[in-house]
């Protein structure tokens, strides 16, 4: 199938750390060029654990500035906040209402999450269907994600397909998009675990964070656990040397990865050495996004461009809304 619009979003709780960067974010901007892209910072889905409602909203903007620094260029992106178009809730509700309650308890990232919260709300619960709605409500067609979501997207075609067997055909089920690499990026510190904001400081590293923490944190990357037989390579070095090949993608120096593999290969490879040249690729990727983010702060054009987003939003969302209301029969106003 061709895909011609693309939708995905991201949590705007937490910074965003390379994990995001490599597996969504630089995918999203390649895509904006040729694709019809809608990118959502999703504050609905952030409330569906405890988070402080003082500072919910200025994280928000935050990861709009952070976004646009890291390449998503408003101009040719829909880039916009949630609940600046609360047609999500609308249509959440209506597809929650052919999503199976069976289905919703096998989802693996309710599990985890689940087990971490001391209160579980239902709102953590059907969190899925709200992610189905984010992409049907703009009738996308493709949604570029990293591994962890390809569990979400299959459950959201599964919706599609039973709300248009049910009245009539009207979404496209939307495909996910994992790029070839970066989709599951590890912890520095645990290999066995993907990156996230939530294991705690020591497990990512942040776009925007300090060089000398970066520098720290990529040193101390966890490479030998025990598990390597042979010549295997742990996990922790197979994820380094991803980032490596990652970073130097960008800044045109493939060659690099050549040689520390080929010492590997030779079992000479020194870990400092790996570490140290994955810190200043990833440097090199990092600095200027960093330079960006600053100016983007200092000119505060953060909440036009939001605007501008959430009206163009909009406009698909509500005449999606119409359709939906229409063939399933909601309110009094359609014929
Ligand atoms: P979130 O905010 O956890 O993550 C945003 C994007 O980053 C990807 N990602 C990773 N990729 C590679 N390695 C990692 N370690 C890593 N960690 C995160 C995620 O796969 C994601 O693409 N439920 C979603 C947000 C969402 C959404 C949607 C996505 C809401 N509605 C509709 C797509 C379509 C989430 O929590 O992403």
């Amino acid at each position: 199938m061709m895909i011609t619009r693309v939708f995905s979003g991201i949590q705007p709780t937490g910074t965003l750390h390379i994990g995001n960067y490599f597996g969504a974010v630089r995918n999203w901007a390649a895509m904006q060029h040729d694709l019809e892209c809608i990118i959502c910072i999703v504050d609905y889905h952030a409330i569906t654990i405890d988070v402080d409602p003082k500072t919910l909203r200025q994280a928000s903007l935050n990861m709009a500035m952070d976004l646009i620094a890291s390449g998503i260029d408003p101009e040719k992106t829909i880039l916009f906040v949630q609940s600046d178009v609360p047609e999500h809730t609308e249509l959440a509700w209506i597809l929650g209402c052919v999503t199976s309650f069976g289905d919703l308890s096998r989802m693996t990232q309710f599990k985890d999450k689940s087990s971490r919260e001391a209160f579980i709300s239902s709102g953590l619960f059907t969190y899925p269907v709200l992610q189905a709605a984010d992409i049907l409500l703009y009738l996308a067609d493709g949604v570029p994600v990293g591994e962890d979501q390809v569990q979400h997207l299959e459950l959201s075609r599964r919706i599609a397909r039973r709300f248009n067997s049910r009245f009539g055909e009207t979404f496209p089920e939307p495909e996910p998009v994992v790029g070839k690499k970066g989709g599951r990026i590890m912890s520095l510190s645990d290999p066995t675990a993907k990156m996230s904001k939530s294991s705690g400081e020591a497990h990512y590293v942040g776009v925007m964070e300090a060089e000398t923490s970066i520098r720290k944190k990529v040193r101390s990357a966890v490479t030998d656990m025990g598990l390597e037989s042979g010549d295997a390579m742990s996990p922790g070095v197979a994820n380094l040397f991803e980032i490596l090949e990652l970073s130097t993608e960008a800044t045109g120096e493939a060659d690099l990865v050549d040689t520390l593999r080929a010492d590997f290969a030779a079992g000479t490879l020194m870990y400092s050495k790996l570490k140290d040249t994955v810190f200043e690729q990833l440097m090199e990727i990092l600095r200027p996004i960093q330079q960006k983010r600053a100016k983007l702060e200092a000119s505060g054009e953060v909440l036009e461009l939001l605007r501008f987003g959430a009206e163009k939003a909009q406009t698909i969302a509500q005449d999606t809304i119409v359709q939906v209301r229409s063939v399933v029969g909601l309110g009094t106003a359609n014929p």
